[in-house]
């Protein structure tokens, strides 16, 4: 594959890079950080098994990036067939409720930029006759919850965005995978209290490679996600008013 990777300097993102250029895949990173971006490349030019490894700057929060990002990724690739998105931020409904500015942050770049930069990749993709999208939601977004109001109101809508593309664009050959990662240990949820079936980077890395290579539409991990979510879904009104999950 020749994937790119937006959001892999680190947790989850570095972790699906790492995997990709440790089997023969050419990774592409896209952040915005320069040094963080040097320092992943050359981790990963120390992994690869004949692949290549580059990156550019790409700002989630800056719309105005995502096309220069992605023609320095198809030059460096010679046409890259695959992105994975993992960059997203996350406040706690704390915060979130004390600062508007940073709801609107939120909101705007888990969602409206998010869907902006996959628009991009859509198109390109389709242009060759299609390829391979991942974009990191999160379980967060299957239920309106007390702790993740806010976060997951915004992964709602990217979930529902990803599905209809899969629906729309499948038979034209673009495969849409939606992550939805449960309590994963990253620097995102450092300092938050994990739960007992909280999982690893890696395990989500290799679940999310094999479900690419399967053109699979839809990813719990860990896969204990998967029922914990189905029981969610199904929970009455008036228990999600109760508990505090
Ligand atoms: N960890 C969990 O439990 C969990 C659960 C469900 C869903 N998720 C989702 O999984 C994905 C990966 O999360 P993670 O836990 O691996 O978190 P992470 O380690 O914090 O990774 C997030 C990535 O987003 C990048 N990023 C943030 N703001 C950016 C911006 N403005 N422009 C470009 N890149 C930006 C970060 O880059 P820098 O480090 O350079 O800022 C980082 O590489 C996210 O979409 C998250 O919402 C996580």
């Amino acid at each position: 594959m020749k994937v790119i990777v937006f959001g892999g300097t680190s947790g989850m993102g570095r972790a699906v890079a790492r995997r990709m250029v440790e089997r023969g895949d050419s990774v592409f990173l896209l952040g915005n950080v320069q040094e963080e971006l040097e320092r992943s490349a050359e981790d990963l030019r120390a992994r690869a098994q004949g692949g290549s490894v580059g990156f550019a700057l790409c700002d989630l929060a800056e719309p105005d990036t995502f096309a220069p990002a992605l023609d320095a990724a198809d030059q460096a690739l010679a046409s890259f067939d695959t992105v994975v998105v993992t960059a997203a931020l996350f406040a706690s409904q704390d915060a979130l409720e004390a600062d508007i500015e940073l709801t609107r942050k939120l909101v705007t770049l888990d969602y409206a930029n998010t869907v902006v930069f996959c628009e991009h990749v859509r198109k390109r993709l389709l242009s060759r006759g299609g390829g391979r999208l991942a974009v990191f939601s999160s379980v967060a977004g299957d239920r309106g919850r007390k702790p993740v109001a806010i976060y997951g109101s915004a992964k709602a809508g990217l979930s529902v965005y990803l599905e209809a593309m899969d629906h729309k664009y499948h038979a034209a050959g673009l495969s849409v995978l939606t992550v939805k990662p449960g309590f994963v240990k990253t620097t995102m949820t450092a300092g938050l209290k994990p739960p007992p079936f909280a999982g690893e980077p890696e395990q989500v890395a290799r679940d999310v490679v094999r479900a690419l290579d399967k053109r699979k539409p839809v990813l719990y991990t860990p896969s204990m996600w998967a029922l914990v979510m189905l029981v969610i879904r199904f929970l009455p009104r008036f228990i999600m008013r109760k508990i505090n999950f």
